[in-house]
């Protein structure tokens, strides 16, 4: 049988590069108070995935603050970050996964708890022996529109010009579960929807790479 490690593994950064006296046992009491269990139909949830440091996780517990918001990320200094500003604010509807979005979808029944799904600037993998490590495609939408209610959203925002082919091509492929709502030139941008600059954000603009939202609506 394969472990947990190997189904859900993600590629890519689990600790940063200076973060050497790390202990495990003190990151796992950490999260304890976060944990995700089983998801209850009596709660309303956003999923915001690949949270990074956090910053998309507490935009919306503050903005969307009658919500529970699951914040899915692997990354060790992301969550530490992530944990000492919900303590410092005192925010209260904040869950944290501390891995793979495909983990928390396997382990609960197909059933619409998601009103929101945010992935914001997920990892492009633009060399193409490595396309397969992109979430976002055609198997992904699929799976995801079990689990998003009806007339849910997903926000994604990319500002690779090959991960935005590739997720046009897989918002065509699936136009029969998903409408794209802003396909006009005047509104993908960011901020024309939020009020937010993650950390990846500010590099792309930093870079002059020029960060494109996609919103799609469950029909
Ligand atoms: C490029 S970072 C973006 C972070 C943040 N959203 C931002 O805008 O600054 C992408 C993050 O997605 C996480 N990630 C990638 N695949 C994931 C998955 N399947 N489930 C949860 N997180 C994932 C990675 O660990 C990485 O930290």
């Amino acid at each position: 049988m394969k472990k947990r490690e190997t189904i859900y593994r993600i590629f890519g950064r689990t600790l940063g590069r200076t973060n050497n006296k790390f202990s495990i046992k003190y990151y796992r009491e950490l999260l304890l108070p976060f944990k995700v269990y089983k998801l209850s139909k009596k709660e309303k949830y956003i999923l915001d995935i690949g949270s990074g440091y956090g910053e998309t996780t507490l935009y919306l517990a503050h903005k969307y603050s009658n919500y529970k918001i699951i914040a899915c990320e692997k990354y060790i200094n992301g969550n530490f970050n992530l944990i000492k500003k919900i303590k410092q604010n005192s925010i209260n509807n904040i869950l944290i996964h501390n891995g793979n979005v495909h983990e928390i979808l396997d382990k609960n029944e197909k059933y619409y708890f998601f009103d929101k799904v945010f992935i914001f600037f997920p990892d492009p993998w633009p060399k193409n022996k490595h396309n397969k490590r992109r979430l976002i495609n055609f198997s992904f939408f699929t799976k995801i529109y079990e689990y998003v209610s009806h007339n849910g959203k997903i926000y994604i925002v990319t500002d690779s010009d090959l991960y935005k082919r590739s997720i046009l091509n897989s918002i065509y492929e699936t136009k029969h579960l998903f409408k794209w709502l802003n396909y006009s030139k005047l509104n993908l941008s960011v901020k024309d929807y939020f009020d937010l600059e993650t950390k990846f954000y500010k590099k792309a603009i930093i870079s002059k790479r020029k960060p494109t939202l996609f919103v799609l609506q469950k029909l």
